[in-house]
């Protein structure tokens, strides 16, 4: 997937600023500013996390500070990218070497650091380009460039700093949380590095800068991949505030009361018809409308697929790829993912059916160690609320045609 090269023009919809001059200009250029004024401009800034969560960078920042005492902390730079439709981190990685190091070396230098992590998916040609970029930077912050093992799970923070400790790429219970006790017994931030490439462009540009575009409350860009069903597929990076309906219109896609939208990932929002419309690039933006921005990801279904079939397909997928150590994952998402693979394709699914799939979505929620159910059931549940017209052509017909042939297809 390319940034740009899939754009034909800037236009409203679409602002390369992080992947285009500024970035361009920036990158390998910012230099540490005084201890604490980085903070200060995170702050003001007001910065939050692209890997998902979107907590306040600050506020990270100070929790690893205030953990430090005699320890020294370390710093890393999540690049894994275990979702499957997400494409931003690697082409950034690929494109932009420099600006996701600057930003790791400028958040190492504020809490005190000389050692840095960068993971990244194992086999990845990323690799490859931040090796190279490594060798052509200052060596006052020592990079490691970890490669991680498949898994939807081995990306997830504490997934993965327990695999750089040498352990394995799943995740741990918490407290302790990493910014007291992350890699070696060290306060950690980690960070998503799209987050550490807009701290470099922040360093460098100024908050002034960084506020110009977006909106008050939610400055800056989003890098977005937007793919499936549309005639422009890329990475697109789009500012904050901006509708959803105007980044598919750009990326050709001919919004219709069906149209179908899986945001923010594997573990998001399916959005359809109004509600597509009513989104915008943003988190506030996607929660009222239903969706999530979560890793930035839009994908169309495909106006011949069956939504409930496809659910079922990422569900059983979501299922597979949990760490299965925790009661929500191994008991929940299974019974989870069978329902709606019921739903899909059994010839007679149950009224009760959808009903069953909301209660358990809601029963996941905040019982893991780690987020993964959570956004799994809301992803499911969202699937039969945005669909209950297929969910009642399902349960009072059987299979649709659609599904019937997924079915045969994945056989
Ligand atoms: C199952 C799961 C998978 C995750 N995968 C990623 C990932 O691929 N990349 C990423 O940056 N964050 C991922 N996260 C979020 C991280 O745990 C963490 O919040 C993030 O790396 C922090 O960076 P940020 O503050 O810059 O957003 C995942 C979370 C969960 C629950
Ligand atoms: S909640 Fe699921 S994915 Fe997360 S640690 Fe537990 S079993 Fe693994």
């Amino acid at each position: 997937m390319s940034l740009l090269t899939d754009v034909r023009a800037p236009a409203p919809a679409v602002l390369p600023r992080l992947l285009g001059d500024a970035g361009m200009r920036a990158a390998g250029r910012a230099r540490p500013v005084r201890r604490g004024a980085l903070t200060t401009m995170l702050d003001a800034a007001g910065l939050r996390g692209r890997g998902g969560a979107g907590f306040p960078v600050a506020a990270k920042v100070r929790a690893v500070r205030r953990a430090t005492g005699l320890r020294r902390p370390v710093v890393v730079a999540n690049g894994v990218e275990s979702e499957p439709l997400s494409h931003k981190d690697a082409l950034l990685l690929r494109s932009f070497p420099h600006l996701v190091l600057d930003g790791l070396t400028l958040l190492a230098h504020e809490v005190g650091a000389t050692r840095a992590y960068l993971g990244v998916a194992a086999g990845a040609v990323e690799v490859d380009d931040v090796t190279a970029a490594l060798h052509r930077r200052p060596r006052d912050v020592e990079v490691e460039v970890v490669e991680v093992p498949h898994r939807y799970v081995a990306s997830e923070s504490s997934a993965l700093l327990s695999w750089i400790d040498g352990g394995a790429a799943v995740p741990y219970v918490r407290p302790p949380w990493e910014a007291e006790r992350g890699v070696g017994g060290r306060p950690t931030l980690v960070h998503n590095v799209e987050t550490l490439a807009q701290v470099a462009l922040l360093a460098y540009y100024g908050v002034h800068w960084f506020r110009a575009v977006g909106q008050p409350d939610e400055p800056g860009t989003f890098l977005l991949t937007v793919d499936g069903a549309v005639a422009t597929r890329g990475v697109y990076e789009v500012a904050a505030g901006t509708p959803l309906a105007d980044v598919l219109e750009r990326a050709g896609v001919a919004l219709d009361a069906d149209t179908a939208v899986l945001t923010g990932g594997y573990l998001g929002r399916w959005l359809r018809g109004a509600a597509v419309r009513s989104a915008s690039v943003s988190r506030a933006g996607m929660d009222a409308a239903g969706g999530a921005l979560g890793a930035g990801v839009v994908h169309v279904l495909p106006p011949e697929s069956c939504p409930l079939a496809e659910t079922a397909r990422v569900a059983t997928y979501l299922a597979e790829q949990s760490a299965g150590q925790c009661g929500p994952c191994r008991y929940g998402l299974a019974a989870l993912a069978e329902a709606m693979r019921a739903l899909a394709w059994w010839p007679d699914a149950d009224a009760q059916a959808a009903n069953r799939i909301r209660r358990w979505g809601e029963m996941v929620k905040g019982r893991g160690a780690c987020r993964h159910p959570d956004g799994a059931g809301g992803f499911l549940v969202s699937a039969v609320d945005a669909f209950a017209d297929h969910v009642d052509g399902h349960v009072g017909h059987g299979a649709c045609a659609a599904a019937a042939r997924e079915l045969r297809s994945a056989r």
